[in-house]
């Protein structure tokens, strides 16, 4: 809604914002990064093509941390004093964003991360913000479905012990599906990169499960997968949004069939925001929006609104407007952001077959979270 008598242009507004973004843009998660550029992209050049912000145009400046904490927070400190950046959109991948979050918490000047769920990000302090669930709700989610839903008893989990990401979803996961009467009976490792999963696969294979839980990203999960079904392991695999990739599929689309995900978005949605946003997408890029894309959307959405309520290029202004964020309508469902700045939201459940992604469920937050 328009605000009593609105500004002229710039106001308490430069004619120019500019906007900090830090992408895994090459590396390992390189398409999670070109995909939430794209959802970036399109959001600033829709906001700039109808007026801006107050009248003043968004100018977006990326750096690519190739995946990297020790880069991610070299480039973030670069955009932060060199470019004075007025606020800071990214990362995906926890890791990443924990250490960017410590820069922009001691510069004082606003991050939200569209997609990373790991607890510890905005626990930085208070000018970090996310627009997504949190790993905790992600891990008790994939329980529920996997005892609830498909009345499974018997894990196994595979984590990537390197990263945030998989270490605190296999800790939820664990907590919550222990508490719902399942059991974990064998815990494997691996690091991210790591070629062969043949040792860790055998022992899951001996002791006899009913399904794997493997939180990881898609680059190693794919080939986990794949190496599983050549040792003759059937069982789903269950994991969380680090699958989303089109990379994912890589290693054949055969090994995935009847495997699931918790995602923060499907593109079955029938909601006319989710299909319009899809569509707009499309006709930019030729392109279908993944999770990433459709949540950095939003996110940067959330960012321009709170910037437009501010009027101010101040960092405590900005931070103090995200913090009132509340039922914004975004493709990713609604966003209210909580006292630790973190949004509360559902998580669909996806089946992976045929090489896509398929509606399954939906999972809500219990009211004690
Ligand atoms: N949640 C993941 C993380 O924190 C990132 C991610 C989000 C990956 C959504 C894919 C889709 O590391």
């Amino acid at each position: 809604c328009e605000r009593k008598g609105r500004a002229a242009v710039g106001d308490g507004l430069p004619p120019v914002l500019k906007i900090g973004v830090y992408m895994p843009m090459t590396g390992d998660t390189a398409t999670f990064g070109t995909s939430s550029m794209g959802g970036i992209r399109l959001a600033t050049e829709q906001r700039n093509a109808a007026g801006g912000i107050r009248g003043s145009r968004i100018e977006l400046i990326l750096e690519d941390d190739r995946g990297q904490p020790e880069e991610a927070k070299t480039v973030v400190t670069r955009l932060v004093t060199r470019e004075k950046v007025i606020a800071v959109l990214g990362e995906v991948g926890s890791a990443r964003s924990i250490v960017a979050a410590s820069v922009c918490q001691q510069k004082r000047v606003p991050m939200l991360t569209p997609s990373s769920t790991n607890e510890k990000v905005t626990r930085k302090g208070d000018f970090i913000f996310r627009v997504c669930f949190i790993d905790p709700f992600q891990g008790e989610a994939a329980a529920k479905f996997a005892v609830q839903d498909l009345k499974l008893r018997r894990a196994a989990i595979i984590t990537d012990v390197k990263n945030d990401y998989s270490v605190g979803l296999t800790k939820s996961f664990r907590e919550s599906f222990t508490r719902l009467g399942g059991t974990v009976v064998i815990e494997k490792n691996y690091q991210a990169g790591d070629a062969s999963f043949n040792a860790q696969l055998t022992g899951i294979r001996e002791a006899g499960v009913d399904f794997i839980y493997a939180p990881g990203y898609y680059g190693d999960v794919g080939q986990i997968i794949k190496q599983a079904r050549e040792l003759g392991i059937r069982v789903p695999f269950i994991g969380g949004d680090g699958w989303d990739s089109p990379d994912l599929w890589r290693g054949g689309k055969e090994a995935l069939d009847g495997c699931f995900i918790t995602n923060h978005y499907s593109v079955d949605n029938p909601d006319p925001r989710v299909q319009a946003f899809i569509a707009a997408y499309r006709q930019r890029y030729g392109d279908t929006p993944d999770a990433l894309a459709a949540l950095a959307y939003d996110g940067a959405q959330v960012l321009y609104a709170a910037i437009e309520r501010a009027n101010s290029t101040d960092g405590e202004k900005i931070r103090d407007a995200l913090a009132a964020t509340r039922d914004f309508p975004g493709v990713t469902g609604t966003i209210s952001l909580d006292a630790n700045r973190n949004a509360v939201k559902p998580a669909v459940i996806l089946e992976l077959r045929d090489g896509s992604y398929h509606y399954r469920t939906t999972i809500h937050p219990s009211s004690d979270q």
